[in-house]
Order: structure tokens, then sequence, then C-alpha cells
């Protein structure tokens, strides 16, 4: 029996994490969150109580990480301050649960010698040009744009250097952007779709030529869980779903869904140090753990997310109208 502790498992990618353990293993699951603005309880409502348990705490605090990492066989490391937007707006609190968060991990699974999977990024390779034929692999140099990319490579660099120096026994692996259920309504695709399930319109940042590669949130937790336990030691694994999509063509798959002209959207302030484009070759996953997505046809993925956004408007309407406040006074 695994007895794994998932930090940040109130939010988006964990939450949807410990469904996927829950469902599809065995494993015993201590969910370890600060339940900032990002986490809601509800996300693991349902959820059989002797397979998950909930720890409010900080992953700062050593006094209470220490305990709870000594008695797991695995931590999988999802909590972190996740918004780029935020993170130009106050890099703070990204240093703090991003660097010093990891780091106080790291020293407990040091101390204990407990196996370490570290969810991470691929905003830590930079961009794209739209028209390169490369896509980011394990081998591309580091060129994080944002505090927070530039905090979540810092993190990379931490485990890097834990199992060289200390031989922790921990992976990394990097993935591209998520949707699905469970998503807070600051991110692209919720925001679109409850912005048009609420009559309004959705806010493009400048030209909307930016792409992004595209992964189910549930293919993202299969893909975890195959490197916690069948990864190589110090290996980084790169995870993607041949998803790549311009926020244009996203926003006009959201306005036809609801029968609405795919133009009808605004235009709002661009992103400062915007990334114009992310792509995965997921290759060494594929070939050396035979993972693969369910979610192959994004389409589908989307039509699904907009339907669980529908039928859920009690789980995202307590977020809803501060968040557009937040972003209305920064012109977005
Ligand atoms: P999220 O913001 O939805 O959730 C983050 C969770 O971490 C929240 O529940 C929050 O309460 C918790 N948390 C924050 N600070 C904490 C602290 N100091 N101590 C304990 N808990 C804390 O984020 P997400 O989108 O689910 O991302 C999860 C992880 O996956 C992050 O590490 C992120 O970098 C990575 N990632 C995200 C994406 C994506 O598309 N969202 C893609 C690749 C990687
Ligand atoms: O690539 C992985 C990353 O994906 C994760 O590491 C981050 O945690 C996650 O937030 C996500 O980062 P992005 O910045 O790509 O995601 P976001 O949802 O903020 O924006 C996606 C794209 O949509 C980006 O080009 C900015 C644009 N955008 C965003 C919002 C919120 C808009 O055009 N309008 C918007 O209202």
């Amino acid at each position: 029996m695994d007895r794994v502790l998932v930090t940040g498992g109130a939010g988006f990618i964990g939450s949807n994490f410990v469904h996927h353990l829950v469902r599809e293993t065995d494993a015993v699951v201590t969910v370890l969150d600060k339940l900032t603005y990002a986490a809601s309880r509800d996300s693991l409502a349902g959820l059989p109580e002797d397979r998950v348990s909930l720890v409010v705490g900080d992953i700062v605090d050593a006094a209470c990480v220490d305990p709870l990492v000594a008695r797991h066989d695995l931590v999988v490391h999802f909590a972190a301050e996740s918004h780029n937007d935020n993170s130009l707006s106050d890099p703070s609190p990204f240093i703090q649960t991003n660097v010093v968060g990891t780091f106080t991990l790291l020293e407990a699974a040091r101390r204990h010698g407990t196996r370490f999977h570290h969810v991470s990024t691929d905003e830590v390779y930079g961009d794209l040009e739209l028209d390169d034929p490369e896509r980011f692999t394990e081998a591309t140099p580091y060129n994080p744009s944002s505090p927070y990319s530039a905090s979540k490579a810092g993190s990379d660099h931490l485990v890097r250097a834990w199992v060289r120096s200390f031989g922790v026994r921990a992976t990394i692996s990097n993935c591209s952007n998520n949707y699905g259920p469970w998503q807070h309504v600051e991110k692209f695709i919720p925001r679109q779709i409850t912005n048009v399930i609420d009559a309004g319109r959705p806010k493009i940042y400048g030209a909307g030529l930016n792409v992004r590669d595209w992964i189910h949130a549930d293919d993202h937790s299969s893909a975890v869980w195959a490197i916690a336990q069948r990864g190589r030691t110090g290996e980084t694994y790169l995870i993607g779903a041949d998803g790549e999509r311009n926020n244009l063509e996203v926003v006009g798959m959201i306005l036809a869904h609801f029968g609405r002209p795919t133009d009808d959207f605004d235009q709002v302030t661009d992103r400062a140090g915007h990334d114009l484009r992310y792509a995965i070759d997921s290759s060494k996953l594929r070939e050396e753990l035979g993972w693969s997505p369910r979610y192959g046809d994004f389409k589908a993925g989307l039509e699904d997310t907009i339907e669980w956004y529908v039928a859920h408007q009690d789980w995202w309407r307590g977020d809803k109208a501060r968040t557009e406040a937040a972003y209305a006074a920064q012109g977005q």
C-alpha cells in the first residue's frame, strides 16, 4: 500500500490527482494544503474518508512538514503559487512557496529518505517562436520569463542539487498548460467559459496569437503517477498531449459551443513579458514509461470541461466577481 503525501491537493491539478489516485489505485492519501485563495475544500468533497485526509498547513513550515513527510512513502509536490499575472503584481509569495517551500520539503525528504516527485512546468524553458519547428525537450536550456516561471526553475534546480549532493530519491516532471474541472476562474479557459455563461465577453490579452499546448488534468495525473511509480531517480520527464492551439482558436471554440459568433470577444491589455508559444515533445515519457493521454482530442476534452462549469456553478461563483474586479483594475 502506498501512503502518499500530496502537497497542494486542494488546488486544481492536485485535486484532480487525488481523484485519480482514489479511482485508479489503492493509495492512501494525505493532502497538505495551506488553502490559499486558489484552493477549495469542495474540490475534494465526496472522497472516501478512509482514503483521503486533509492537513491544513504551509509547506514553508518545517515543523508541520517534517512529521508528515516522515510517515509517508511518497511525496507528490504540487503546492505552488501558480498564476503568472499574480507573480507580476507581487512576486513575494512565489519565492516563499515555490522556492523556500520546495527547499523545506526536500530537507524533510532528505532526513527521512522519502521518495519525492516534483511537479513543475514547461515555462522554465521560456518560449518558442510561432514558426519554430522545435519543441521543448528535457535537454532544452532553462530560460524563464516571469517571476512565477523563475521561481519554478529555481525549485527544479534545488531538486536536482538534492539528488546529486544528498542522494534524495527524486524525479521531476515539466508539464504544459492544463485544463479540466476544478480550475480557478482566474485562469484562461475557466475565465472565458464563465464569462460566456454569464453572457459576458471573453477577454483576450493582446492579439491572441500566443500558443499553449493544452493537456487535460487527468492525463497530467496519470503521467505523474507513472513517473512516481516507474520513473528513474534523478530524471526529468516532459508531459504533453500534442494540444497546441492559439488563444483565439480556444476562445472561438468556447463561443461556438454556446452558439455565439467566434469574434464576440474583447481584446484587453497584454501581459508584461507574455510568452509567445509553448510546445512539448513528450517522447521520453511515452517511450520509456509507456504513457499516453486519454484525451487525444482537445476539442472533446474542452467540451467536457465546458459542461462541467455549466453544471458546477456553485463551485466557482464565489470567486468570480472578486477575480473579475481584480482583472478590471489592471485593464484586463
Ligand atoms: P493551483 O494554484 O490551482 O493550486 C495550488 C495549490 O497549492 C492550492 O491548493 C494552494 O492552496 C496550495 N498552496 C499554495 N501555497 C501553499 C503553501 N505555502 N503551502 C501549502 N499549500 C500551498 O495550482 P495548479 O494549477 O493546480 O498547479 C499545481 C502545480 O502544477 C504547480 O506546482 C504548478 O507549477 C504546476 N503546473 C501547473 C500547470 C497548469 O497548467 N496549471 C502546468 C504545469 C505545471
Ligand atoms: O505552461 C504551464 C503553465 O500554464 C503553468 O505552469 C501555470 O501554472 C499555468 O497558470 C499556465 O500558465 P499560463 O500563463 O500559460 O496560463 P493562463 O491561463 O494564465 O493563460 C493562458 C494564455 O491565455 C496565455 O497566453 C495568457 C492568455 N490569457 C489569459 C487570461 C487569464 C488571455 O488571453 N486572457 C485571459 O483572461
